[in-house]
């Protein structure tokens, strides 16, 4: 019995004299930083990825013409567009026809790189805001038949809610990804965008210093019900 009490005592003596001398240690190096010198070595190079790669963002501004992003037209509206779409975000239909009178294929960004008016179809183009995916017809198709195959409970997702500004006048949040609408401008300023969405504000530079995209939906909560 003696001895067992004996051997815990100086467990717990040697366990006192380890933990002073590492507090002690420790409590020392903490006293001796140099600031100045943990200071320099902190990284001061500017950092642009940090939002979303915004700085890329800012950089895929197009060659809209000034012409273009002046020009102004009440054609389109936000139901025209969507029913182009099978869900918002998908690709649209194309509307018009793949070649002209002689039968020649159309050259899709002759018109759809930097938009302009096409008394043909009495309408302004809609900008690409990925001219750099050329082959169009791997992801736009024309529509070939107005009956369906098949009847079938096909029902779209809702469209975005706009207009969700957090308080009156204040920039309203980006209702939808940014994957592949990198390119604010194109959809959003110019004669042959969607009237709603359209805004006269293209000079007020990085679109994203001001909007943010809405990334959550609901607020964070730690026993959600
Ligand atoms: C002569 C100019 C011209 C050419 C060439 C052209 N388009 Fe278009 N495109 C237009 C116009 C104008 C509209 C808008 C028509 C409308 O609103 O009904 C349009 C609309 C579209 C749309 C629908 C966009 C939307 O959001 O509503 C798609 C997709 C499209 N074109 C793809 C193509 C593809 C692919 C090609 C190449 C095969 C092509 N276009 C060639 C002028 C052109
Ligand atoms: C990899 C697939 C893909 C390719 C290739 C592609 N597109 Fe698109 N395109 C899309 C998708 C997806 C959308 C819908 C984007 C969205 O609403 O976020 C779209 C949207 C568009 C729009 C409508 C923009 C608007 O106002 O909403 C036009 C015009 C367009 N594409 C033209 C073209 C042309 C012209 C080409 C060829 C130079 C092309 N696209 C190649 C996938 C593609
Ligand atoms: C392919 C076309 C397209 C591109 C590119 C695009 N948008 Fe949009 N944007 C839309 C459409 C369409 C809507 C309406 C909601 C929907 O259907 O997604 C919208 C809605 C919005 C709204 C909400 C407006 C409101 O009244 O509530 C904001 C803000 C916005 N976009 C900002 C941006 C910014 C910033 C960029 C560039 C990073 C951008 N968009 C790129 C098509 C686009
Ligand atoms: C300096 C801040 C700021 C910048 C930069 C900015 N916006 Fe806005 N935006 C706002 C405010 C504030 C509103 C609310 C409406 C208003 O009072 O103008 C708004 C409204 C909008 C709307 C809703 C439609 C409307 O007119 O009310 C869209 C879409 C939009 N902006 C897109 C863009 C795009 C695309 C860009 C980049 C070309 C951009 N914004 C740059 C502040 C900004």
């Amino acid at each position: 019995m003696g001895k067992e009490n004996q051997r815990t005592g100086k467990f717990l003596f040697m366990f006192a004299v380890t933990i002073t001398i590492v507090l002690s240690v420790i409590i020392f190096q903490a006293f001796s930083v140099n600031t100045k010198e943990m200071l320099a070595k902190v990284n001061n190079t500017p950092v642009f990825d940090f939002d979303h790669n915004a700085k890329q963002f800012f950089e895929t501004y197009n060659e809209t013409t000034a012409a273009y992003m002046n020009g102004n037209s009440t054609d389109r509206t936000l139901e025209y567009y969507y029913s182009l779409r099978q869900y918002p975000g998908s690709p649209p239909y194309i509307p018009h026809d793949l070649a002209d009178k002689k039968g020649y294929e159309y050259q899709c960004l002759s018109c759809h790189e930097r938009g302009g008016f096409v008394e043909a179809m009495n309408r302004f183009t809609p900008v690409t805001p990925h001219p750099q995916y050329v082959s169009c017809r791997q992801c736009h198709m024309k529509k070939v038949t107005e009956t369906l195959f098949k009847e079938n409970g096909h029902v779209s997702v809702q469209t975005p809610k706009l207009g969700r500004s957090a308080l009156p006048g204040s920039p309203p949040p980006i209702v939808h990804s940014l994957q592949m609408r990198e390119n604010c401008i194109a959809c959003h300023v110019g004669p042959g965008t969607v009237v709603p969405i359209r805004v006269e504000h293209p000079m007020r530079g990085n679109c994203r210093q001001c909007h943010v995209p809405e990334e959550t939906k609901t607020l964070f909560t730690r026993n959600p019900m």
